[in-house]
């Protein structure tokens, strides 16, 4: 399909980027849309592992162009180590990466902001990543931040940053009791990477809707996952953008007639970083296994990873958002050598009354138990299975099931990290 979106159905590190490698051959374009370097992607090649936080995925795929559209929040310093680091490792970059000229810049006061503003939450904080996500895009809806075109012209730039960083003295030494920055040496440090940026930059409105014109096939990368969307998410317990399919439109420009097709990816069970309400959490000695297991710790931040059952009203109802139209599942083999498997199919109220979506108060969401239903486990590995019938009759049982829950076809199932442990199941199981 030429404009195919890949988006997270649960809090983000679904394995988006394992099911984009494994789509990417067949694309011209690969898109990032929204979110920034608070995303950590990761794909396994063979024995090399590559972690992307900014540059999209598909650019270790040869000659395929990657775009870091107008919705993604840029940090430059991330961006160009990450380069750096991917060229060194012999990947060619060079025009494949096109950066957009409308993008939002994440500053060095964004991420000081980030980490005061966690802080002086205290108890209440969000967990962010601290790359400076929340304060990008509150200067953006603000009509305060800089793009990426302000900083190709120094002047227009010193005089941006001045103007910000005037007003933002005052919060720092009044709200934050810090020391006040200097403007023109927050500016100088930036422009200082101006002339390496500046190669990539382009409108890239004109560039994404151009290959479309011509036919070219496109692959939109989401970030983070649904469930952490500023919108729909459990808020404030979420990202600052809209991780959800609805993003691609604002995100990169296109109008949202020219989406073909939406993927969803969902783990075989659930997991969280950072703070917020999850109702299907596993603490203890099972929780532990399965984050052992599962390697669930974080791409970006290191940091260990709660997991949970599967949640099929929480996939159900970003399945809803996003219009999906199939879903990717993966970790499957993460679950062998557990006895028995819990799947969450509803969500009870204090009150004893059954709910089957994700309702929008705090307060609601974090006091919902799940409804569970019991399947059998399997205790084989699975990571070698390359077709759905070679998986235990109970892990088929199982994934029938999801389907069946969740309403729509599973049509992949990845059983491990490799590029090549994955099952195809076109139309489903
Ligand atoms: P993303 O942010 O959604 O792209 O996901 P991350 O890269 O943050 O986290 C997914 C992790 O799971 C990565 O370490 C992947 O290498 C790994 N992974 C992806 N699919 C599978 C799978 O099917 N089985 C196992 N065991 N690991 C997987
Ligand atoms: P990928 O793309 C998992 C979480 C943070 C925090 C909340 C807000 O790899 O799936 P932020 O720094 O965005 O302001 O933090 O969102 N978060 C992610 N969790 N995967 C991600 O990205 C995430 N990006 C942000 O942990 O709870
Ligand atoms: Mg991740």
């Amino acid at each position: 399909m030429p404009a195919t979106v890949i988006v997270g159905l649960q809090w983000g590190d679904e394995g988006k980027a394992k099911v984009l490698d494994a789509l990417a051959g067949t694309f011209d374009m690969i898109v990032r849309y929204q979110g920034g370097a608070n995303a950590g992607h990761t794909v396994v090649v063979g024995d090399d592992r590559f972690a992307f936080h900014l540059v999209p995925s598909g650019i270790i795929r040869d000659g395929k162009k990657c775009v870091i559209a107008n919705g993604v929040v840029v940090d430059p310093v991330v961006l160009l180590g990450e380069i750096s680091e991917l060229e060194a490792r012999g990947v060619d970059i060079g025009d494949n990466l096109v950066i957009s000229d409308r993008a939002h810049i994440v500053m060095p006061y964004h991420k000081l902001l980030d980490g005061l503003s966690e802080e002086s939450k205290g108890a209440g904080k969000i967990g962010t990543t601290k790359r400076g996500i929340g304060p990008c895009y509150v200067d953006k809806m603000s009509r305060c931040g800089v793009r990426v075109a302000d900083l190709l012209n120094p002047s227009e730039f010193r005089g941006l940053v001045a103007t910000r960083v005037a007003r933002l003295n005052v919060e720092l030494e009044k709200v934050y009791g810090q020391k006040p920055l200097d403007a023109e040496e927050v500016s100088g440090e930036m422009l200082s990477l101006a002339d390496k940026l500046a190669p990539h930059v382009t409108d890239t409105v004109a560039y994404i809707n151009g290959a479309l014109d011509e036919g070219r096939a496109l692959l939109f990368e989401g970030a983070q996952g649904c469930l952490l969307d500023v919108d729909f998410g459990t808020y404030p317990f979420v990202t600052s953008s809209n991780s959800s399919a609805c993003g691609v439109s604002a995100g990169a420009g296109i109008g949202p007639t020219r989406i073909d097709r939406v993927v969803g990816v969902a783990k075989a069970y659930t997991t969280r970083v950072g703070a917020g309400p999850f109702a299907t959490e596993i603490t203890g000695e099972l929780g532990e296994r399965l984050r052992e297991r599962g390697g669930e710790y974080g791409t970006t931040t290191g940091r260990p990873r709660r997991c949970g059952w599967f949640d099929a009203c929480g996939v159900r109802y970003a399945i809803t958002i996003n219009a999906l139209d199939a879903v990717s599942l993966t970790k499957l083999d993460v679950l062998s050598g557990l006895g028995s498997l819990s799947v969450c199919t509803g969500y009870r109220l204090p009150d004893g009354s059954e709910i089957d979506t994700v309702p929008p108060s705090l307060e609601t969401v974090s006091s919902v138990e799940p409804v569970y239903e019991e399947m059998a486990g399997w205790t084989e590995e699975i990571d070698q299975a390359s077709s759905f019938s070679e998986l235990p009759e109970t892990a088929r049982a199982y994934v029938a099931r999801l389907q069946e829950l969740i309403d729509r076809p599973i049509e992949m199932i990845s059983v491990g990290p490799a590029r090549d442990a994955i099952i195809m199941c076109e139309g489903g199981v």
